[in-house]
């Protein structure tokens, strides 16, 4: 093209030979320019292997899974979930993740969707605690159940905005300590939360952090996140996979699963994401 670009300048007239060169030349650096912002920016590629997979994401066959667990009778009981009380009634799931966590009356705390699930697997269907914890990440060997639940759940509430209403005392409890756990640092790396995720544009390696002091970012993390199709790990992951996750990034003790700890970052993490409307499961890397 630029071959041919050049020998029809050459039957110009020499002043608009020079006109039509500049903006070849124009043309020629915008493109460059281009090319260098996206290769500097990495979220760039990333975001296109992000869009690729969202077209087709593997997650949804995990949503599928977790509702027929949801729906069949399973466990020493032989009971489905179908009276589990997500917040919004036995049985009711569209709607459920927007609303938590939250305060349940049966157990006397604040639940995430992850604690509110053994309650019922426990209590409802007769499954042991420790062995559904011990379970509660698949491998490669194992898929886990509370994933495939947590990614129908979750996604049972897509295209509702996050609606976490703090009124129940407890629940301002756990706000305002998870928003202590974010902020405070601590640790032997002296890290907070914060440290990574209170500025837009930082990242580790590859990976852009996001600024979850701002809106629109931590609406994207926790709306458009979790439960999350995650390609390194070849399944859906869970939020509170995703805390453990930056917990052990930290070097902070190990995150216990459902603990009141996890549940209070989360409360804090989803009520500061209100209002951003839900599309789960997310793509992730
Ligand atoms: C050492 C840096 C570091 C610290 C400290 C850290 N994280 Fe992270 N966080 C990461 C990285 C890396 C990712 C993954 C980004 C990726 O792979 O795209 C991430 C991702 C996340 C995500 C998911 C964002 C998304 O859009 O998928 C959440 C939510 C999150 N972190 C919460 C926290 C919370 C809460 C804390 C404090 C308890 C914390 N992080 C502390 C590094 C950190």
């Amino acid at each position: 093209m630029l071959i041919s670009l050049f020998f029809r300048c050459r039957l110009l007239n020499k002043q608009k030979q020079a006109g039509f060169l500049a903006m070849v030349l124009m043309l020629f650096l915008s493109l460059a320019s281009g090319l260098a912002q996206s290769l500097e920016t990495p979220q760039d590629g990333l975001a296109i292997g992000r869009q690729l997979l969202a077209e087709d994401n593997p997650g949804d066959l995990w949503t599928e899974r977790g509702k027929r667990l949801f729906h069949s009778n399973r466990g020493p009981k032989n009971k489905s979930l179908e009276t589990c009380d997500l917040g919004l009634g036995p049985g009711i799931t569209k709607g459920a993740f927007a609303q938590l966590p939250r305060y349940f009356n049966d157990t006397k705390s604040v639940q995430d969707l992850e604690s509110r699930l053994l309650t019922c697997m426990v209590e409802i269907q007769g499954f042991a605690r420790a062995e559904l914890i011990s379970r509660r990440f698949g491998t490669l060997d194992q898929d886990s159940d509370i994933e495939a639940l947590v990614a129908f759940i979750g996604s049972d509430s897509n295209n509702l905005p996050m609606n976490i209403g703090l009124s129940h005392p407890l629940e301002r409890v756990m706000y305002e300590t998870g928003k202590i756990l974010f902020y405070r640092r601590s640790g032997p790396l002296d890290f907070a939360c914060m440290t990574c995720h209170g500025e837009t544009g930082k990242r580790v390696r590859l990976q852009d952090l996001p600024n979850m002091t701002k809106k629109e970012e931590i609406q994207q993390a926790v709306t458009t996140g979790w439960p999350a199709y995650r390609g390194t790990h070849s399944t859906v992951r869970t939020m509170q996979h995703r805390l453990s996750d930056c917990n052990w990034q930290m070097r902070l003790p190990d995150l216990n699963y459902a603990s009141d700890l996890s549940v209070a970052i989360t409360t804090f993490l989803n009520y500061s994401a209100n209002g951003g409307l839900i599309k789960l499961p997310g793509v992730r890397r």
